[in-house]
């Protein structure tokens, strides 16, 4: 019997030590990157818990202009709340900020951020001009700070199998590159927050706050626009200044041409899809997912008229239905996205490298987004590239004549020339 327990006693320390092993020992606190928050809305608690997922990372303070939503927030994270800007970026205990801040702030609070030696993770868009965009860029890079912006959709696994395609040249010579946001918001969407649908801190609207992601993508995928030309409108929300509809027709630099649909007036919300046609293949993205991957050199030339009806329904049957996370409602989005700008962070600053998601290069969405708008507005093609200094105003609008509409109905405004019919 004694014999036995000391068996016992013995594999059961002979497992601890192999446990012990396996399990490296926590990080010390003061080891781990330390993190705060600006702005604890909607998308602040995306960043605390992507921040709080990584091992050698800790938050340590949120900071808010409104004393509840900081309170919310940092007490859910074990964080401190704190209503102070400028105390929370001088302690040193905080090395990176998260900026979760209306658009239209970005880039002040970002500049603030770095001008205390802080890198900064801004969400998008970078900000809603492209000057401010350029103020941040180039006080990051003053300071010698990282800025990573938020554009989460690129890092998920089917666009990066896309962009690598793109890249290696599996998909030929590109020939034609779309993007659709079907989105739906409610008018209770707008009327949340006295800064959304504002064109001084939402930008816009459709295209900027929630089509931003998409054209993040084609403009990643398809290379830089030459030129854009675009119609818009505000068709079915009222109590807003920015579009809920948007068309446009980009021709590349690269000789290819493409469009961009963009609404938050798809009722009850849709996918968002991006489609990129080159002469080797096609591939079609819808939330992510891959919807289909047809390249000629994996699956051989097909007949003179296409595939035949029956592998076209074979594929659709096979794709099933999309999620379509975020269409009607902003906090259904997940936070893998998020995690992973803020691992890619983490690892840039302890291996003293650039970020995957660099301000310059959330500038291009930016861009093309404002070409769209600057078309709309003067009712031209608008050649790349924009004047930084240009924002939109979109004062001049028409009313549409709208007999039919109920009185409920809000008056249909489009961005025109002055003097339009
Ligand atoms: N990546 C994504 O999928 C995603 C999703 C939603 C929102 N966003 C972006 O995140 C940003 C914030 O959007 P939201 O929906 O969370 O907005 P929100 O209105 O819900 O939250 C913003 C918060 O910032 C606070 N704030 C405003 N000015 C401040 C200041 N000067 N200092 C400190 N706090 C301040 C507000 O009090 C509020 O709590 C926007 O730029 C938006 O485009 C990104």
């Amino acid at each position: 019997m004694a014999k036995k327990g000391k068996d016992k006693d013995r594999a059961k320390e002979k497992k601890e030590k192999k446990a012990a092993k396996q399990t490296p020992p926590a990080m010390p606190e003061h080891e781990k990157i330390g993190f705060g928050i600006v702005g604890g809305g909607v998308i602040g608690p995306f960043h605390a818990r992507a921040i709080t997922a990584q091992p050698d990372a800790r938050l340590i303070a949120v900071c808010d202009v409104v004393p509840g939503a900081a309170e919310k927030l940092a007490g859910e994270f074990g964080a401190q709340a704190m209503t102070n800007l400028d105390a929370m970026l001088a302690r040193d205990d905080i090395q990176v900020v998260s900026v979760c801040v209306p658009s239209g702030l970005h880039a002040e609070i970002g500049i603030k951020a770095a001008q205390a030696g802080k890198h900064v993770i801004c969400e998008k868009p970078i900000d809603i001009t492209l000057d401010a965009a350029d103020r941040l860029i180039a006080a990051c890079d003053a300071a010698g700070v990282k800025l990573q912006v938020i554009s989460q959709h690129r890092f998920g696994a089917g666009m990066q199998r896309l962009k690598q395609a793109i890249d290696n040249g599996a998909l030929g010579t590109l020939v034609m590159g779309n993007a659709s946001i079907f989105w739906y918001r409610a008018q209770a969407y707008y009327d949340s927050g006295g800064w959304r649908g504002t064109w001084a801190l939402d930008g816009g609207g459709c295209l900027m706050n929630q089509g931003v992601h998409y054209v993040d993508l084609l403009r990643w995928a398809m290379g830089p626009a030459a030129s854009v030309t675009a119609k818009m409108g505000t068709l079915a929300h009222e109590r807003i200044e920015v579009e809920d509809a948007a068309v446009a027709v980009i021709q590349f630099e690269n000789g290819a041409i493409g469009s961009l649909i963009g609404t938050t007036d798809a009722f009850p919300g849709y996918t968002c899809r991006l489609e990129i046609v080159g002469t080797e293949g096609s591939v079609i993205l819808e939330d992510g997912e891959i919807k289909a991957w047809n390249v000629k050199a994996e699956i051989g030339e097909v007949g003179a008229y296409g595939r035949s009806k029956e592998a076209k329904q074979a594929e659709a049957a096979a794709n099933g239905k999309s999620s379509g996370q975020g269409a009607a409602d902003p906090a259904a989005i997940s936070w893998g996205g998020h995690a992973y700008e803020v691992r890619d962070m983490i690892d840039a600053i302890r291996e003293d490298r650039a970020v995957a998601l660099p301000g310059p290069s959330a500038r291009n969405a930016l861009e093309l987004i404002l070409a769209v708008y600057r078309s709309a507005e003067t009712g031209r093609a608008v050649k790349m590239p924009m004047n930084p200094k240009w924002r939109p105003g979109i004062k001049k609008t028409t009313t549409l004549p709208t007999p039919a509409l109920k009185k409920s109905q809000p008056a249909r405004r489009v961005a025109a020339k002055a003097g339009a019919k």
